[in-house]
């Protein structure tokens, strides 16, 4: 089919389908464009695909910030053991699922006092990533004559090599530097608060095997030389996650195999022997539902300026930003996109899509080979289920925000 990453092989009558409906229905079902579609079996299939190449007592934690869309957190809910959440709207829909508060955890800087307050009060596990965080959850345990469920979010002492976006190792904004958690500990001893262990969250959007392989004995083996130290038995150690997707065709999907092993052999020879109480978690976001989802908008104009042609679509960066490379890329690569009611046309042209935003930087596609594209055709972009709507500038220009959809 042209121009559809791997996984996108429905159609019907030369047309793309989304959850088995082609799209033109589905346009027609949301109340037209722009919208985005997530396909709850790709989903089901992708949490299915990691749980098989993972030993079987790696918990799996979904990252709220990758898609909060309330029916798909509901739908992960069911397949996933944890929610990692990252504000108090994240967590009250988190909470709204099955998932039970014990399996929801909260971690990112800057925690606000109502933030820390909710989150005691639910019995959710509240990540701490500085030491005054650790204060003030003190503070919010006392107030509320509740133990506050905690772990210590460490910023390691080592970096993933080949991560997209690294967010541990040198000065970070995040975590506990891994020298300062010793005393950290030594201060929870009598603190009043319910600790459970530790977070370590790297790197996000690698796609080398090798790298997060070293990763997770790095954390592990750093963790080890916590334990000791630790007010009590270590029960939770949250290992962070970091896998990529291809977002083009340069990229290599990541291979699960090896680190599926990686981690078998971790439990047998680190974890089991020394952290006999603790659940592993594996953290994991963009890769559980990055590719499964898509954001289709329609050709409201073509236009040849000076031997180039512009195909301007009624959507942009306002809600797809990624894909217009602008959300922290530092090299711009078209994301996958083909004309959504033409999949078995041939390409016969090279054009650049263009949002309807009055700024150069809203390119969703620079110089894309593609079938003949006409005025009212559907644009899809592929690759648009995680950091699509939830990390786009909705207000910018003021246009309608885009429908979503499960299907
Ligand atoms: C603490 C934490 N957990 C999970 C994630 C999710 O990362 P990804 O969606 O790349 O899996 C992030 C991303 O920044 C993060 O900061």
């Amino acid at each position: 089919m042209t121009g559809a990453p791997a996984g996108w092989c429905g159609r019907h009558h030369g047309q793309l389908t989304v959850g088995g409906i082609p799209v033109q229905r589905l346009a027609a079902r949301v109340g037209g464009t722009p919208f985005f579609a997530y396909d709850r079996e790709l989903v089901s299939r992708r949490v299915g695909a990691v749980r098989a190449a993972l030993p079987a007592e790696i918990e799996l934690s979904y990252a709220v910030k990758a898609n909060p869309m309330p029916a798909l957190l509901h739908h992960m809910s069911g397949l996933v053991d944890g929610l990692d959440v990252a504000s108090a709207l994240e967590m009250r829909h988190a909470l709204d699922t099955p998932t039970p508060a014990c399996k929801v955890s909260f971690a990112g800087p800057g925690k606000t006092a109502d933030e820390l307050s909710a989150a005691v009060a639910a019995g959710v596990t509240v990540e701490l990533e500085s030491e005054r965080e650790v204060a003030r959850v003190r503070s919010t345990s006392e107030a509320l004559g509740l133990p506050a469920r905690v772990a210590l979010r460490v910023n390691p002492d080592f970096t993933v090599r080949g991560s997209g976006m690294r967010l541990g190792g040198g000065p970070q904004q995040f975590g506990i530097d891994s020298e300062r958690i010793p005393a950290v500990l030594a201060s929870l001893a009598g603190a009043g608060l319910d600790f459970q262990g530790f977070h370590v969250f790297a790197g996000s959007q690698n796609l080398r095997a090798d790298s997060i392989c070293e990763a997770q004995r790095s954390t592990i083996e750093l963790i080890l030389g916590f334990a000791d130290a630790a007010p009590g038995p270590v029960r939770y150690v949250n290992i962070g996650g970091g896998f990529g997707i291809p977002y083009s065709g340069k990229d290599q999907p990541l291979d699960l195999g090896p680190i599926g092993e990686n981690l078998a052999k971790l439990l047998d020879v680190l974890i089991r022997p020394n952290l006999p109480a603790a659940t592993i978690v594996l953290e994991l976001g963009r890769y559980l539902v990055g590719e499964a989802g898509v954001y289709i908008t329609r050709v409201v104009d073509r236009k040849e300026s000076r031997g180039k042609t512009f195909v301007v679509v009624d959507g942009g960066l306002h809600h797809q930003l990624a894909a217009s490379g602008n959300f922290g890329q530092v090299i711009r690569r078209n994301y996958p996109i083909a004309v959504a009611n033409r999949v078995d046309d041939p390409t016969v042209e090279t054009v650049s899509v263009v949002g309807c935003l009055c700024t150069p930087l809203d390119l969703l596609g620079a110089d894309v080979a593609l079938p003949a594209v006409a005025v009212g055709d559907l644009i899809v972009m592929f690759q648009a289920g995680a950091y699509g709507l939830t990390a786009s500038p909705t207000a910018f220009l003021s246009h309608p925000a885009p429908a979503e959809v499960l299907v």
